[in-house]
């Protein structure tokens, strides 16, 4: 009967002859034995399978002993416990037949080492299409699934919140941040050449497009600059029909309007970053789990973040305890995850970090060693709170006690990890808004439709993405965002 080798390996097929289709990923000869390790994914284990010369034919024995590396097969064969097999359990080859024999697989007889940083590991990212076949990339993707499915368990089916895709091609920037250097405009903006740069940068990078046309479309924005901003900053432009759209950075503004239309929801969805940034933390295309709820204040969300993270972390770490153990990941910290985080104010992290050293004052952003810091205060996440509103979007509410400070946090895995989450209070005073819009040089014409959201019906709320693959990666304990995605998209990497 046909049947998976996963199923075989839970013991329930002992003694009974199964057909299996999969590929070869091992092949080792003892004379007149042979030893094939043959998987089907089903399980990232592959099952030993062995073939005796007294119970086939020439023939097909000689078949077997030279297959090569990932050749695909379908088999017949008796199942037997075996405690020296791998696993526990063997199979007895009783026919084969070969659909591909392969002969020059690039990645076979590659050690285990080439995970540890060596200079492998560009090889195997140069292979990744054939690396995922692999038991790690193969268990670490299962892991990000499961991230996303306990998302999903968490927000739909036990808080009842509605799943939404916003779309993914824009003209209104979520992102969009102040051109400032701690709190001030960083320049004035000087048109003449500011148009100069848009109509270079417009030609760099729509070479093949209809340049007349942009380039009078460039000169048609007179003294709006906001058009500018989509060309200049780290957003990935298409020309679309004689306008210029973006990919989304984030489908935060959408999910608002879905918001008062659905009640409280959330997207999973992908997020594009044109960042030249090359970190171990960065890709150029990203997951996001975004939830939005009407009349939440930013206590709510902090809470709701804290129950989310500790729902998810705690389900994958019990429901994938062997494979994190695969992966050599200490899930006791994992273990440790419960409500309450930890909070501390920028202004305090600010303190923090400069009686340690660093050379960091209020109203900069914090950086990737500023967030390590704070993130190995706890052994739990530790939320940053309240952050200038000036390094922060536009959307984000200010503290009705402080309007320098927005109502905003990030939230800090432990171990290092640093940034998982980034949410807020939305501002949802229309005048404020509009305010904002302008402070942020943004085309209100573009925002027209977000800025309606605070005419009808308009209450406080609140949300926050968390990043699937950031997530990911602290619970794996995994040293590079890259193994995080099947095919992970950096600046420097589109394919494969
Ligand atoms: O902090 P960010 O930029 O926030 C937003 O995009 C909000 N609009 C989300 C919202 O409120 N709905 O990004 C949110 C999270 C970060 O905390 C991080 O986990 C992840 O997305 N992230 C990235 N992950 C990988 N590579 C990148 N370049 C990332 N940028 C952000
Ligand atoms: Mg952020």
């Amino acid at each position: 009967m046909d049947t998976t080798i996963k199923k075989i390996l839970e013991g329930t097929y002992v003694g009974k002859e199964v057909t299996i289709k999969g590929w070869v990923e091992k092949s080792r000869s003892h004379g007149k034995v042979h030893f094939l390790h043959i998987t089907d994914r089903s399980t990232k284990d592959a099952i030993q399978t062995v073939a005796r010369f007294d119970q086939l034919t020439g023939e097909l024995f000689k078949i077997i002993s030279n297959l090569g590396v990932q050749s695909s097969v379908s088999f017949d064969g008796l199942v037997k416990e075996d405690n020296r097999a791998p696993g526990g359990y063997e199979i007895q080859i009783n026919n084969l037949r070969v659909i591909q024999d392969v002969r020059d697989y690039p990645l076979a007889n590659l050690e285990k080492k080439k995970y540890e940083g060596d200079p492998e590991k560009e090889f195997l990212r140069d292979n990744r299409h054939l690396d995922i076949r692999n038991p790690r990339p193969y268990t670490i993707l299962k892991i990000r699934q499961d991230v996303i499915d306990a998302s999903r368990v968490y927000l739909r089916d036990i808080l009842d919140f509605k799943e939404i895709n916003p779309p993914m091609l824009v003209s209104t920037i979520c992102e969009a941040v102040r051109e400032t250097e701690n709190g001030k405009p960083k320049k004035k903006v000087d048109i003449k050449k500011t148009m100069e740069d848009a109509k270079r940068l417009v030609e760099e990078q729509f070479p093949d497009k209809d340049i007349d046309y942009l380039r009078k479309y460039v000169s048609d924005m007179k003294g709006n600059v906001s058009d500018l901003i989509f060309v200049e900053k780290p957003y990935f432009t298409k020309y679309y029909f004689g306008k210029i759209a973006a990919l989304t950075v984030s489908g935060q503004l959408e999910m608002e309007a879905a918001m008062y239309a659905n009640g409280s929801v959330f997207g999973v969805d992908p997020s594009f970053r044109a960042e030249k940034s090359r970190t171990p933390r960065h890709l150029t295309e990203f997951w996001q789990v975004e939830p939005e709820v009407a009349f939440a204040d930013h206590e709510d969300n902090l809470k709701l973040q804290e129950d989310l993270v500790t729902y998810v972390v705690k389900t994958v770490a019990e429901k994938r305890k062997k494979e994190l153990e695969f992966l050599g990941r200490d899930i006791k910290p994992l273990q440790k995850i419960e409500p309450h985080f930890e909070r501390i104010i920028y202004t305090e992290a600010i303190d923090m970090l400069q009686k340690a050293g660093y050379d960091i004052k209020w109203g900069d952003d914090l950086g990737a060693p500023h967030e390590k810091f704070i993130s190995l205060k706890n052994d739990k996440p530790t939320f940053i709170e309240k952050y200038p509103a000036n390094i922060k979007p536009f959307y984000m509410q200010p503290d009705p006690k402080n309007p320098d400070v927005a109502l905003c946090a990030d939230l800090m895995a432990p171990e290092g990890y640093g940034e998982v989450i980034g949410g807020s209070q939305r501002i949802h005073d229309l005048k404020l808004l509009e305010q904002r819009i302008k402070e942020y040089k943004l085309n209100p014409v573009d925002y027209q439709w977000y800025i309606d959201l605070r005419k009808y019906g308009s209450v406080p709320h609140s949300g926050f993405g968390m990043g699937v693959e950031r997530l990911t990666m602290w619970i794996c304990h995994l040293d590079d965002i890259q193994e995080t995605a099947l095919f992970p998209r950096t600046s420097r990497r589109l394919s494969p």
